[in-house]
């Protein structure tokens, strides 16, 4: 019996975006399957979600770029309809190491999807792109702060994977009728679930700067290196657009909800505030939460760091109906709780009291 809003296969389901984005799914009455080969991120997301909403997706521990794994679970679910993708290999610097192994899992994988998707009649796709797609939009006059008219061009290979998969799924809607995709190109991804007991926990060492102000914070890593003060802002340091989880996981349903109700075929929107800040504003305001100075040290820029990322997030706002509406506060105050409670992330219990909550 296929559940009221339908049955939606989300890929990388168990990391840190994708498992907020099952939660918001299955609170807004979809049934959902959960695709992941765990390689960054843990089953115990699932029970957090259950824990959550009382509701649970469907799992199965495969790989994207596993062509027969795939159509199995699209047989075995007839009453899928549409699929979001998260599943992805998503550090900048490994990229630059072993560029090869980024295509065969983010270019591979989309393709072996959009395979499967196609011989079992699943027609819309949510792709998670990323404003790294845009390189250094500081190249063109007026195009800071970035609407989706900006030309591309990344500047690494992980940004270049994303670029090449927003390629191929145009041009395969293109050429296939009746298919929808939603582009949706992500600002930084910040925060936790408000209850403390879902959040970020990346399996090695974390490339990005919250999860990295966090275990600063709980004792994990002695200081931030900030990379970089000799930017053109007001305090010399990069300003990005950093937008709650839950703001960016209720954009998935929101673009969704587009693609089966009024299928506009290939489009890409913007996630984020349209609010940028710097990175000592985030030690601030991550220190405000925590309630005391966090050390940091000043390091030159880290290669390939561009001044400013920050969205116009106009075209979302107006077509999809969605809008971020969590501050950055509330973001920083959420991720305290969350590394506060479970320092070793998913490899332990949150506290009973959260639990009781
Ligand atoms: P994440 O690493 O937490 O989630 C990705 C998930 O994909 C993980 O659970 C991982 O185990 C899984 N995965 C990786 N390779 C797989 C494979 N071959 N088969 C099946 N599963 C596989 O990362 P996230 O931050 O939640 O990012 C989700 C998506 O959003 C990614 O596509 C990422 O590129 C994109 N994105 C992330 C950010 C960000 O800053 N976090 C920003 C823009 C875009
Ligand atoms: C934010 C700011 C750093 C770490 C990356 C990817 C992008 C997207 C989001 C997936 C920058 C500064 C950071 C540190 C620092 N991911 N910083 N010290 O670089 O904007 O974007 O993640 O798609 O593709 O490139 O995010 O969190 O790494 O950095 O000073 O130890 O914090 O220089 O200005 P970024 P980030």
């Amino acid at each position: 019996m296929p559940a009221k809003e339908g049955t939606v296969l989300v890929t990388g389901g168990t990391g840190y975006i994708g498992s907020f984005t099952a939660l918001e799914l299955l609170v807004a009455g979809y049934e959902v399957i959960v695709i992941d080969n765990l390689y960054n991120s843990s089953e115990e997301s699932l029970n957090r979600i259950e824990l959550i909403c009382g509701k649970r997706p469907i799992f199965y521990k495969a790989d994207v770029t596993d062509q027969e794994a795939l159509d199995k679970i699209f047989k075995d679910h007839p009453h899928i309809d549409s699929v979001i993708h998260f599943a992805a290999l998503k550090s900048v610097g490994e990229s630059t190491e072993i560029p090869v192994e980024y295509y065969r899992v983010n270019v591979g994988g989309t393709i072996s999807l959009l395979r499967s998707m196609e011989a079992n009649g699943v027609k819309n796709i949510v792709f998670s792109s990323s404003a790294t797609v845009y390189g250094d939009a500081t190249r063109y006059p007026n195009m800071i702060p970035i609407p989706e008219t900006c030309p591309i061009g990344p500047t690494n290979p992980y940004g270049r994977t994303k670029m090449m998969i927003e390629m191929v799924i145009e041009d395969h809607v293109e050429s296939h009728p009746g298919w929808n995709a939603a582009l949706l190109r992500y600002f930084n991804p910040a925060g936790a679930h408000p209850s403390g007991i879902m959040g970020e926990d990346p399996q090695g060492v974390p490339y990005n700067l919250l999860p990295l102000l966090g275990q600063v914070a709980v004792g994990r890593r002695e200081k931030l290196k900030v990379f970089g003060t000799d930017y053109a802002s007001h305090d010399g340091t990069a300003i990005r657009d950093y937008i709650h989880v839950v703001d960016l996981a209720k954009g998935h349903i929101a673009a969704l909800n587009k693609l089966r109700k009024d299928k506009p075929g290939c489009r890409a929107w913007n996630l984020g505030t349209g609010k940028g800040s710097t990175v000592f504003d985030m030690i601030k305001a991550f220190s405000k939460a925590v309630g005391r100075d966090l050390p940091y040290e000043v390091v030159p820029r880290r290669k390939g760091d561009v001044l400013d990322l920050t969205a116009v997030p106009t075209r979302a706002n107006e077509e999809l109906g969605w809008k971020a509406e969590m501050t950055l506060e509330q973001a920083c105050e959420d991720l305290w709780k969350w590394v506060f409670n479970n320092p070793q992330g998913y490899r332990q219990m949150p506290p009973q009291i959260l639990l009781d909550a």
